[in-house]
């Protein structure tokens, strides 16, 4: 079955699910650890090659909103309290909303990072997509101020989808193993 229904979701939802999920523990940890480096010349090359790879799945994330919001969606168990079904569903915004957020506050630190560095030479910061489409920076001139904004913005949202993340994982091991639903099943094996 390809396309949702109110009782399960379908594989090209489970599909975008599972692949995001891996993207998006992939980059936070990579996130986390090349920050935590100690500065050397290969930490800018990281920082290049994590944005560009976050970008790659800003477009994939793009694709899944516009598949998502196409599709029916399958309804909490009836088991669950109306407190339950509202967590999850504001719990699902909030994840969306945290990834459009890093996505986008990443992309305006790329964009302030010549105000930082002198030479970006040898790092993946002139960023062109599937080696046709130039990515356009967003800021003409930023300077230190502008660009420790949106990387302590980056930081916190990065702290928030951390969070969020340990709470969803809890909340489908709950649903699996206390509450004994179909919850974890329906977007394993559909
Ligand atoms: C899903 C999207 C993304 C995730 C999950 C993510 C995650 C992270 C994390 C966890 C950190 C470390 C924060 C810290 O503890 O200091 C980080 C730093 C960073 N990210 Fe991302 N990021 C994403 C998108 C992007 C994008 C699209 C770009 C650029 C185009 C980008 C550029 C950077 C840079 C340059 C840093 C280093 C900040 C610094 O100067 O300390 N990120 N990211
Ligand atoms: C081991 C890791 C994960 C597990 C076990 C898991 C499990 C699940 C389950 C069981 C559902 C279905 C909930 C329902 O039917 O109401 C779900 C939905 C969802 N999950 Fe995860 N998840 C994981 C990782 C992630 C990550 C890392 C993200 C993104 C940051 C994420 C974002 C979402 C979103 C947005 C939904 C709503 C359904 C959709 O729009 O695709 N999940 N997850």
């Amino acid at each position: 079955m390809t396309r949702s229904t109110t009782e399960t979701w379908g594989s090209v939802t489970r599909a975008l699910h599972w692949l995001s999920a891996v993207l998006v523990l992939g980059i936070l940890a990579h996130g986390w650890w090349m920050t935590h480096l100690a500065p050397r010349d290969g930490r800018l090359w990281q920082y290049g090659t994590h944005g560009l790879i976050a970008v790659y799945f800003g477009m994939l994330l793009a694709l899944r909103l516009v598949w998502r919001l196409s599709e029916t969606t399958p309804h909490q168990p009836a088991t669950s309290a109306g407190w339950e079904k509202l967590a999850a569903h504001a719990g699902h915004i909030g994840l969306y909303l945290l990834m459009i957020g890093m996505v986008v506050s990443g992309y305006m630190l790329w964009s302030s990072f010549p105000a930082r560095f002198d030479a970006v030479r040898g790092v993946p910061f002139d960023y062109t997509l599937f080696g046709v489409f130039k990515l356009p920076a967003m800021h003409v001139a930023a300077d230190r101020g502008v660009s420790k904004y949106w990387e302590n913005l980056h930081e916190l949202l990065s702290h928030g989808l951390q969070i969020l993340v340990v709470v969803h994982i809890a909340a489908a091991i709950w649903h699996h193993r206390v509450k004994g639903d179909s919850v974890l099943t329906r977007m394993t094996r559909g």
